[in-house]
């Protein structure tokens, strides 16, 4: 083929509509790839979405208790790591469209191994092997130009819950992954504001993992938190941690959250009951919410409607302390907006995808602390 070809073809793809995009990550819970398929009509703002499929595909037990050693991981496992990623993003997103469905395009976020804002971060789930492997352009690594345009590379949701949910005033998104992310919608782009409040499921799972030796990896609707009682002494110093005083932009992963936190946690309640330590957890997620808020939002934009996704929506327990804390504002799902609260991050990274081919910016400088705004992600051409 004519080397220009290939990008006239991209062009070619730009001008089809409707696209049919496919939107894959794996959060930082590492515990699946998680896939939508969605019906683009439009690029940008004005986009018009609807979702077609969705699905979540686990990673294989081996796998998964790699990603979660990363950190400490060298060169030559990494590189095999980000291609067994890839072969199971492939497998996902083959098994969650189905055979002889048409697909354009596929946005993928991969996996993060380490996250640091400016001093770097780091997907794996190499995007050449999706693209050879599925057949169709992938496009990825969506934080690194935001960072090198100097912003922390998250959150990147934001943008993409303006399309999703509108311009309204009052009302917020929390994302309940590994990480909680908040979106404070606005009547314009330039007025949304976004930012990681903490943990979402982070603590949560990390106690569970410790007290069952990884058997369990979540509290099954929250059950035994409902159970137990919030330890207070412990809930204080969870919250001197200094990254709730951090301001905005800030976003966080497992770094902060992750074991040596969970073990350092255990260490200071050392004869604990779990159903009170993960009591304390949930209790600890819902008030970095609303402390949040209370610190870095001002008065005239905080949220009277704050719509909850993520896997976190299932955690009833979780439910009921954001309730109490964010009271007055009114707790509900992104479902009452018309979209499964599973599916939207993977929705949002189609989203992210379909504006990269239309070469438009999606990062907001005012979530991401990023100088000026930039298309976002690579490109992978079959
Ligand atoms: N039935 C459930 N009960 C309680 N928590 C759940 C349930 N299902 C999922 N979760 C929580 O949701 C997390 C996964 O949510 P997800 O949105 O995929 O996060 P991430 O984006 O970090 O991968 C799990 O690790 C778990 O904590
Ligand atoms: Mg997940």
């Amino acid at each position: 083929m004519f080397p220009l070809e290939r990008l006239a073809r991209l062009a070619h793809l730009a001008r089809r509509r409707p696209l049919l995009v496919a939107g894959a990550l794996s959060g930082t819970s590492a515990d699946g790839v998680s896939v939508a398929l969605v019906r683009i009509r439009g690029a940008g703002p004005l986009a018009r979405v609807e979702l077609v499929k969705f699905g979540a595909r686990a990673y294989p037990r081996a796998l998964r208790a790699s990603l979660l050693r990363a950190p400490a991981l060298a060169a030559p496992e990494i590189a095999r790591l980000s291609l067994e990623v890839a072969d199971a993003f492939v497998r996902a997103v083959r098994s969650v469209a189905g055979r002889g469905q048409r697909l354009d395009l596929l946005g993928s976020h991969g996996q993060t191994v380490f996250h640091s804002g400016s001093r770097g971060t780091l997907q794996v789930g190499e995007a050449d092997r999706i693209a050879e492997g599925l057949r169709v352009p992938v496009i990825s690594d969506f934080r690194q130009r935001d960072v090198a345009a100097g912003g922390e590379g998250a959150p990147l949701t934001p943008y993409a819950d303006f399309v999703l949910f509108g311009r309204r005033r009052g009302r917020a998104v929390l994302n309940l992954g590994g990480i909680a992310n908040l979106t404070i919608l606005g009547s314009s782009l330039d007025d949304v504001r976004g930012f990681d409040t903490g943990p979402g499921n982070m603590v949560l799972d990390g106690l569970l993992q410790a007290a069952t030796g990884g058997r369990k990896r979540y509290d099954a609707g929250g059950r035994l938190a409902l159970r137990g009682r919030v330890l207070e002494p412990l809930l204080a110093w969870m919250l001197s941690h200094p990254y709730l005083r951090r301001r905005p932009p800030k976003s966080t992963g497992r770094e902060e959250f992750g074991e040596p936190y969970v073990r350092a946690l255990r260490r200071r309640a050392p004869r604990a009951r779990l159903e009170d330590l993960l009591a304390t957890a949930a209790d600890f997620t819902a008030a970095c919410v609303a402390l949040s808020i209370r610190r870095f939002v001002p008065e005239s934009r905080r949220p009277g409607e704050v719509l909850l996704a993520g896997g976190g929506v299932r955690n009833a327990a979780l439910l009921k302390a954001l309730r109490r804390r964010l009271f007055p504002a009114r707790v509900g799902s992104t479902a009452e907006a018309g979209l499964d609260p599973l599916a939207r991050e993977a929705v949002a990274f189609a989203i992210l995808a379909n504006d990269a081919l239309a070469g438009l910016p999606t990062n907001l400088p005012a979530v991401t602390g990023a100088r000026r705004a930039v298309p976002l992600g690579k490109f992978s051409l079959p």
